[in-house]
């Protein structure tokens, strides 16, 4: 079925049996409609703030397909501009990243300040008389700019929910599970590639963990992929407890789309590795969420979750809260993959080397994991074109209707389970809600609550 504008989107996700029509992957007409009610909409991960630390520092970032400059104006404010001049549209600002006092217009010349504010017009008294309204044609500015913990967001809709309701507690949580491993620092520089797929396969397979034994065997039989059961850096210390980690995962979901999915730690591995104590290899190293700051922010449901984390709709914080994904949408058969590497700033230098070697052979174009998972991706997306395949539709009935909530005293409800596809379903529900949704109010009104009963 290609897109049919009198049949609503949630139409095309079927909840209850656990269905999702191919057209969302393949149709020109619903990938234009994303980029206006998803991504125009939404809260969008612009950088860390450790990226832009002084007055001037800028950062070029995406909401959706448009360029967007996040920077720190004189005062020290985050602002988030859109890069196009208001002249002609050229793009005012062409470095990745760096230092400016104002952003000059290279086509003829008009500037900006780091606020927006249009500065310098040239001619601006013989050729326009004085008679342009400086005041009302500087840079369009985001309608909301908010940083959490050091995550800074931005969303073009002055309407949506300040940030902080709008991760809620699973967003939230999602993003502590990289803040609370202390006072973390971007690594200079961003991996990006493009990968012939729909962005949404791309964070659909981020709660893929059905699909690691086969897509990533040869990695795992190299000896590359590193173990779920802690590894420990002493021949002599005790040997963890024998588990089936398959068996042992736990599911969030959150607020407008939002969620964790992945392996939990049990009780008996988590006193495991408070017996080994230093001799836990490093990057195995889960001690942090025992710290109590982290204990406190990461909460009952969070003290064992280890899965991975989506701020919907396209940001995963990957590689055990070692790096954060952008998966950037570039019309509805290609996306534009990011990956920013972060670290604690006091760090060995030694630990730090290790942390970033691994995360340049994990994922990015080099990655020993996203080479595998980039072909995949580009097949399937391929595969939701044709006329034929577009009338049968895609399977995410993995244990549906049999994944529990257990709800904490602090209200936060998580499924403890094997490995699923409840997130998964979970994104496509929430991407049709977007979808249906004609502005943000509309939204609040008709999304799907957090489950309260099996999903
Ligand atoms: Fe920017 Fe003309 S397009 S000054
Ligand atoms: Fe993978």
């Amino acid at each position: 079925m290609l897109y049919d504008s009198t049949k609503p989107f949630h139409t095309y996700v079927d909840a209850k049996a656990g269905t999702v029509d191919r057209a969302i992957f393949a149709d020109q007409a619903i990938y234009e409609m994303e980029l206006e009610r998803i991504f125009a909409r939404a809260w969008n991960f612009m950088c860390h703030e450790s990226q832009i630390p002084k007055a001037g520092d800028f950062f070029l970032s995406f909401i959706g397909e448009e360029s967007v400059i996040a920077t720190r104006d004189k005062k020290g404010e985050l602002q988030v501009l859109l890069n196009s001049c208001r002249h002609r549209g050229n793009a005012v600002c062409r470095a990745e990243m760096g230092n400016a006092r104002s952003f000059l217009c290279t086509y003829h010349g008009w500037t900006y300040g780091l606020d927006g504010q249009l500065i310098g017009v040239p001619g601006y008294k013989d050729f326009y008389h004085e008679q342009l309204d400086k005041s009302q044609w500087g840079l369009v500015k985001a309608g909301k700019v908010a940083s959490y913990k050091g995550f800074v967001f931005a969303t073009m809709d002055p309407e949506a929910p300040d940030l902080d309701e709008y991760l809620g507690p699973v967003g939230r949580l999602g993003l502590d599970l990289m803040a609370e491993k202390g006072d973390v620092v971007a690594v200079e520089g961003v991996q990006k590639n493009l990968i012939g797929c729909n962005w949404k396969l791309a964070v659909d397979n981020l709660y893929d963990w059905y699909h690691v034994q086969i897509s990533h065997a040869s990695s795992t039989m190299s000896g590359y992929s590193r173990p779920l059961v802690p590894a420990v850096v002493d021949e002599g210390a005790p040997k963890p407890p024998q588990q089936n980690q398959q068996m042992l995962h736990r599911v969030l979901l959150g607020d407008y789309g939002h969620g964790i999915s992945g392996p939990r730690r049990s009780p008996e591995m988590r006193e495991y590795q408070q017996l080994v104590g230093d001799k836990i290899e490093p990057l195995n190293d889960d001690r942090w969420r025992d710290e109590p700051a982290a204990k406190a922010a990461l909460g009952e449901a969070g003290a064992d979750t280890r899965g991975h984390p989506n701020i919907f709709p396209n940001l995963w914080v990957a590689s055990g809260g070692t790096q954060l994904s952008l998966r950037l949408p570039r019309g509805p058969g290609q996306c534009e993959i990011w990956w920013f590497t972060l670290v604690p700033r006091d760090m060995p230098k030694e630990t730090r080397d290790l942390r970033i070697m691994r995360a340049n052979h994990t994922f990015g174009p080099a990655g020993m994991l996203e080479q595998d998972d980039g072909e995949n991706w580009d097949q399937s997306t391929r595969a939701t074109r044709g006329p034929i395949a577009q009338r049968y539709p895609l399977n995410f009935a993995m244990n549906l209707g049999l994944g529990e909530p257990t709800v904490t005293a602090d209200g936060v409800r998580y499924i403890d389970t094997h490995i699923n596809e409840h997130a998964q379903l979970w994104t496509y529900r929430a991407w049709a809600e977007w979808m249906d949704a004609d502005n943000w109010a509309d939204l609040k009104k008709s999304r799907t609550p957090t489950p309260v009963g099996a999903v």
